[in-house]
This record gives C-alpha cells, sequence and structure tokens, in this order.
C-alpha cells in the first residue's frame, strides 16, 4: 500500500533508492567491524575486540533503521547480501589481523558514508521535500561523525 505523507511518489521513490545504498553500505561496515572484532590480534586484544563489538552494535542498529525508513517511505528494503554487494560504494580489502590496517579501513568507510550523508541532507529536503528522511539522516552523519572520531583517536601519526 502506497504511503499517503504528502511527499510526491515520485520523490518518494528516490529517496528510498539513496537509502538502499546506504544500507547497504552500513551492512558491509557492520560485517568488515565483526570481522575485525573476530580477528584483530595484539597485546591490546580485549580493548579492540570490544571497542568493535561497540562499532558494531551501532552499526546494527542503523542498519535497522535505515531499513524501517524505506518501508516508512512505501517502499520494500533490501534484504539479500547479494543486492548489498551490488549496491555499495565500499569496498571488501583483503583480510588483515593488524590493527593500524584495520582502524583506516573503518575511518575510510565512515568518512566515506559521512560525505555522502551530508550530501542526502540536503538533497533530501530540498529537492525531494523530505524533510522527515533529511532529519533521520542528520541524526546518522552524527553518529558516524562520532564513530570517526574514535577511529581516528587510535591514530598517533
Ligand atoms: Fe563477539
Amino acid at each position: 500500500m502506497k504511503a499517503n505523507i504528502g511527499i510526491g511518489e515520485n520523490h518518494l521513490k528516490a529517496v528510498a533508492e539513496k537509502l538502499q545504498t546506504l544500507l547497504a553500505d552500513e551492512q558491509v561496515l557492520y560485517t568488515k567491524t565483526r570481522n575485525y572484532h573476530w580477528n584483530v590480534v595484539g597485546d591490546n586484544f580485549m580493548e579492540m575486540h570490544a571497542f568493535y563489538e561497540s562499532q558494531y552494535n551501532e552499526l546494527a542498529e542503523i542498519v535497522d533503521e535505515v531499513a524501517e525508513r524505506i518501508r516508512m517511505l512505501g517502499h520494500y528494503s533490501t534484504g539479500r547480501l547479494v543486492d548489498f554487494l551490488k549496491l555499495t560504494n565500499l569496498l571488501e580489502p583483503e583480510y588483515t589481523n593488524v590493527q593500524a590496517e584495520q582502524i583506516k579501513n573503518l575511518l575510510d568507510d565512515h568518512e566515506t558514508i559521512i560525505r555522502g550523508l551530508r550530501e542526502l541532507i540536503t538533497e533530501f529536503a530540498d529537492k525531494q521535500k523530505d524533510l522527515g528522511t533529511s532529519d533521520f539522516v542528520t541524526g546518522l552523519l552524527r553518529q558516524h561523525e562520532k564513530m570517526a572520531w574514535m577511529l581516528r583517536s587510535y591514530i598517533t601519526k
């Protein structure tokens, strides 16, 4: 059933499509963070193991919220891994157990998502007339900025 929420059908469709790509990015970053939670090694293992867990838990919540936001706009959400991999802007690099490389890979992904979200905030408000989703992605921007800061704080040079 269509959502009669004061936003044109074409606008809803355009917003939902952008959110599908965002959902794919969040899902890939969730998996990458969990991979590092499992495979990190070092004398600070427990610190990094727990830190990555806190980050993937936050990403899991974001994944859920983005998918449900798509449903609120009257569209079905992507839900297959094969589709996420087709849609995502992020890359899956080779396995690494080296903490510095893991941190850099995750930080790059958060910053890619942040730059994309910044564009979506204005596009959703100005072009698509969807202030609710613009506000929603503004919240996600702040969450990613905080997660990126925490990752960046492990880099000392
Ligand atoms: Fe675990």
